[in-house]
């Protein structure tokens, strides 16, 4: 059966502290696959895999290693013979990357040529990697599909998400024996509903929900609306907000579609249906009960009116399928805001302990 068939899989996940990669890895754990975890924790915090191990009732193989040393990499892969890469590990911050481009170009590009030299060395020759709607730039037409023109991308952080994909479809044209999923997540929000494991930003966050977050917990006076007159459904920009544990789940799909040798497919992982900023806060209030200021301001430089996926092809072809509502994402992020006011650094609760 399914849980028989992954025993004994090693699958190697870099990033695997992260946001959306402790999010897999409970998956991933879940399904029985073995799991080795790289991450130089330089956006994430230990206490993640720990409580990831505490849910599951399984370790976790922790090695912490930074891409961008192929030397690190390649340790590890002296130790386990892998049938997988999951490649989580990048810096993301899109304002950041506008500023502190090398940096960007350096960690993310340079650790995934590292990565990827380290894997033909080995012949590990299947990957999932973790690309991003950034990639279609401005959509011509929503939902956008997989088969949309791709780019223009106008900031460094995007940009090196499409390279990557550009490096990846060469390979797998250069060598059959190559199969890649290229994974592009709309916007991820939400925790896992336990409360124990979700997303801690460091800082001001950059991203709509964690800011919401702040404001209810009174950290922040007001939410800022970037922009106003849109051609949108109240002028403000609509975004394709997807469940952190239905990307989980997608990726375990992309793993069993790696099995069928697909070569280099991409695949859009949203829910199709489009949310805008003030329906945001109206969810965010009716699912806490708190009022959430705002002010309208300018618009966000990069930012586009409309982003929403066309999801069918992941529908059709992994037969995944997003189950989590946008009640659900807003209830389970407040759950974790709740239970955990500084993130990981906050103590577990005795009734967390219990659940
Ligand atoms: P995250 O920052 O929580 O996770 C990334 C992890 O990679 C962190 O644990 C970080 O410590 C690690 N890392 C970074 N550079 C590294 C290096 N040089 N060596 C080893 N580890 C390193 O981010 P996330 O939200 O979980 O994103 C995961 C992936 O998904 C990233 O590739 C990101 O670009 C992509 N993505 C994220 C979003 C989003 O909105 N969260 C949307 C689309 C795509
Ligand atoms: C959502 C909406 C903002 C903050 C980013 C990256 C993208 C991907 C996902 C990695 C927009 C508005 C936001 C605020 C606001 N990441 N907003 N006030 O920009 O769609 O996507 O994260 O790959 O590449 O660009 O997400 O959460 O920043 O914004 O009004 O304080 O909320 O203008 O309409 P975005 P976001």
């Amino acid at each position: 059966n399914y849980y028989d068939v992954n025993r004994n899989k090693y699958v190697l996940v870099t990033g695997g502290a992260g946001y959306i990669g402790s999010h897999t890895v409970l998956e991933l754990l879940s399904c029985n696959y073995e799991i080795v975890i790289i991450d130089n924790l330089c956006n994430s915090n230990l206490e993640a895999l720990r409580r990831v191990e505490k849910l599951a009732g399984r370790s976790i193989n922790f090695h912490k290693c930074d891409i961008t040393s192929e030397q690190e990499i390649d340790a590890v892969f002296e130790k386990y013979t892998f049938w997988a890469v999951i490649h989580f590990a990048a810096l993301k911050a899109v304002g950041e990357s506008t500023r502190l481009p090398i940096k960007y170009y350096h960690n993310n590009l340079t650790g995934s040529l590292n990565l990827l030299r380290v894997m033909e060395k080995h012949g590990v020759k299947n990957m999932v990697f973790s690309s991003s709607a950034t990639v279609y730039g401005e959509p011509e037409t929503t939902p956008v599909r997989e088969s949309a023109r791709l780019g223009p991308v106008t900031n460094p952080y995007g940009k090196t998400k499409l390279f990557i994909e550009e490096v990846l479809r060469d390979q797998c044209e250069a060598d059959s024996d190559w199969n890649v999923c290229l994974l592009r997540y709309f916007n991820p929000v939400g925790a896992h509903i336990s409360g124990l494991i979700g997303e801690h930003p460091q800082g001001v966050p950059n991203n709509l929900l964690p800011y919401v977050n702040k404001v209810i917990q009174g950290h922040l006076p007001y939410l800022q609306v970037f922009g106003s007159d849109y051609d949108t459904i109240d002028g403000t920009g609509v975004r394709d907000y997807i469940h952190v544990c239905d990307l989980a789940t997608g990726h375990v799909a992309a793993l069993k579609k790696l099995e069928k040798k697909p070569r280099c497919v991409a695949y859009n992982l949203g829910t199709g249906v489009g949310y805008s900023v003030l329906q945001i806060i109206k969810s965010m209030e009716r699912v806490t009960g708190a009022h959430i200021p705002y002010k309208i301001a300018d618009r966000r430089p990069g930012d586009v009116a409309t982003c929403t996926a066309d999801a069918t092809l992941a529908n059709r072809e992994l037969e995944w399928y997003p189950t989590r509502t946008m009640d659900d994402m807003c209830e389970d992020m407040w759950r974790w805001t709740r239970r955990n006011p500084n993130g990981y650094d906050s103590p577990m609760l005795e009734s967390d302990e219990e659940s």
